[in-house]
């Protein structure tokens, strides 16, 4: 696999390896801290990024890999003067050796592989479809701390019309087998049917509720999303629908984690951040041995 475009693009097979490789740079990343040297990484962020970017980065740093970064791309590079993705790509294929880039496009990624079909590429966030590097991190959080996904029951929570990094969870998650998606939408962002319809074709059991009230309390996690203001046209939507606090998390099974790709506002009050099962961050810093070990994927220093 040297590229990334979408969650579906693993099977389990090469996902549990990708696992296994995180598994040992977790343990031994010593080990892997020349497996980049000589190469040179591109990492092009059209939207705003503080995680994804900068994780990419420690991974690629900590590979003995070299950078090439621009941050806001989007106003900081040739973009804000029109040059189109496939420009940008046949310009990086002479300048680097694999592409991250994020950028608010839905069809980005694709974009971005057809004009340069050779060049590693990894999709870090394109609009408001697929965040396949985030899925990869939030299925090892659980994979880490429950010791296997199969079987598992997860809410997603928040705003599921946009929220890219629940789209591609249900993806990934689909790969396992007996997985149970609870839905709490906001109202007015609701999970769009391709989902819907996606979950029943892979028999993946799915149960709609109104409110947080209404998820089973002894649901496995708990994954509470931001609503993604920047794209959201509806001003009549309330922002603050769902807050998880104290109050909301004691209703709750003590093995319910809490997990939230972040950045989060207000969704998620401040007040349980102690509590064991908020494992948000914990699931961010996964996101160091997942991503060294895709770029190992992607690079051909690793075979999944
Ligand atoms: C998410 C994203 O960009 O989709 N952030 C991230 O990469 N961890 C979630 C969000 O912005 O709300």
């Amino acid at each position: 696999m040297h590229q990334l475009i979408k969650a579906t693009d693993f099977t389990r097979e090469k996902l549990e390896k990708l696992f296994v490789l995180a598994d040992k740079i977790e343990k031994n990343p010593k080990k892997y801290r020349n497996s980049l040297k000589g190469s040179v990484v591109a990492t092009l962020f059209f939207e705003p990024s503080t995680r994804t970017r900068l994780s990419f980065e420690s991974a690629i740093l900590r590979l003995g890999g070299s950078l090439l970064s621009t941050e806001n791309a989007g106003s900081n590079s040739s973009g804000i003067k029109g040059e189109s993705i496939e420009d940008t790509m046949h310009m990086m294929a002479g300048y680097s050796d694999c592409v991250i880039m994020r950028h608010g496009s839905n069809d980005s990624a694709e974009c971005a592989v057809k004009a340069q079909p050779n060049l590693p590429f990894i999709n870090a966030g394109s609009g408001g479809k697929e965040h396949p590097t985030q899925a990869i991190l939030d299925v090892y959080t659980l994979r880490q701390i429950k010791g296997k996904i199969e079987g598992l029951s997860v809410a997603i929570v928040g705003d599921l019309k946009y929220g890219r990094t629940c789209h591609s969870l249900i993806k990934m998650l689909s790969l396992y087998d007996n997985i149970e998606i609870w839905a709490c939408p906001v109202r007015g962002l609701e999970l769009p049917e391709e989902y819907v319809v996606f979950m029943k074709e892979r028999g993946m059991k799915y149960f709609p509720v109104s409110s947080l009230s209404g998820l089973n309390p002894s649901v496995d996690a708990i994954y509470q999303t931001r609503i993604q203001r920047e794209r959201v046209e509806d001003k009549s939507i309330d922002l603050n629908a769902f807050v998880i606090n104290k109050k909301v998390m004691a209703r709750f099974s003590e093995n319910t984690l809490l997990l939230h790709p972040l950045p989060r506002v207000d969704e998620i009050s401040t007040d349980i951040d102690g509590d064991k099962r908020a494992v948000y961050f914990k699931q961010a810093h996964y996101g160091i041995p997942t991503r060294m070990a895709l770029l190992l994927s992607v690079m051909g220093k690793a075979k999944l």
